[in-house]
C-alpha cells in the first residue's frame, strides 16, 4: 500500500504540517507500506497511491493558485484513491469583526466544497498556520491590525496530531493486517 501526503506551501507552515501528518501516519502504518511526503511539484504519478492527503495555504478564502491548479489537473488521477484534504489559514488569529466576516463566509465548508469539485473527499479540516508581519505588505498589515488581526504561529499541533491519528486509525481498520 502506498500513502502520499502532498502539499504546496508559500511560507513553510503547510510544509511543516504535512511533515507532521507524515510522521503520525508512519507510526501507525508499518512496512512494506510506505508513507511519502512530497511537495506537489515532485509528485510524478498520483494515481499510484492508495491513500492521499493534500494540503494548501488559504489566501483570500481560497486555496492558493498553484494548489488549486494541481488539484484540477490531477483530480481525475486520484479517483481510485481515498483522499483527505487540509487547508492552512489563520481563521482564529483575527479580531471579532474579521471573525464575523470569516464565519459568515463559512470558510471551512466553502473550502471543502471547492476541493470536492475536483476530487471525492473523505474529510477536510482547516488548520491555523503561521502569519508574520513579513508575509504581507505594509498596507495589508495595517488593515489586518485595524480588524484586530494578530501575527504569530497559531498552529495547534495537538489538533493536527489528532486529525492525522484518526485518519491512520481509519486506514488501519479499513485494510487491517495488510498495512
Ligand atoms: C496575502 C495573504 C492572504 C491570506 N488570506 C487568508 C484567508 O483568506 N483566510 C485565512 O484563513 N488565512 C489567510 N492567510 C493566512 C495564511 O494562509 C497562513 O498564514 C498560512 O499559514 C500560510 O501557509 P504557508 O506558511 O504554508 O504559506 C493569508 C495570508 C496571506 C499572506
Amino acid at each position: 500500500m502506498l500513502f502520499l501526503i502532498t502539499y504546496y506551501s508559500v511560507r513553510g507552515s503547510t510544509k511543516e504540517i504535512a511533515e507532521r501528518i507524515g510522521s503520525v501516519l508512519s507510526t501507525k502504518i508499518t512496512s512494506p507500506s510506505t508513507v511519502e511526503v512530497l511537495p506537489m511539484e515532485q509528485v510524478t504519478e498520483p494515481s499510484k497511491y492508495n491513500f492521499v492527503i493534500i494540503g494548501s495555504p488559504v489566501h483570500n478564502f481560497v486555496w492558493v493558485e498553484y494548489a488549486s491548479s494541481w488539484l484540477s489537473t490531477n483530480g481525475a488521477a486520484l479517483s481510485n484513491s481515498a483522499v483527505w484534504a487540509f487547508s492552512v489559514g489563520t481563521p482564529f488569529a483575527v479580531g471579532k469583526i474579521a471573525q464575523r466576516v470569516l464565519e459568515s463566509k463559512e470558510e471551512e465548508q466553502n473550502l471543502a466544497a471547492a476541493i470536492s469539485k475536483n476530487v471525492k473527499l473523505e474529510g477536510h479540516v482547516l488548520f491555523n498556520g503561521r502569519f508574520l508581519k513579513s508575509h504581507a505588505t505594509t498596507k495589508f498589515n495595517f488593515w489586518w491590525r485595524v480588524f484586530g488581526g494578530k501575527f504569530g504561529d497559531f498552529r495547534d499541533w495537538e489538533k493536527i496530531d489528532k486529525w492525522a491519528g484518526e485518519i491512520g486509525d481509519t486506514i488501519v481498520q479499513r485494510i487491517g493486517k495488510t498495512v
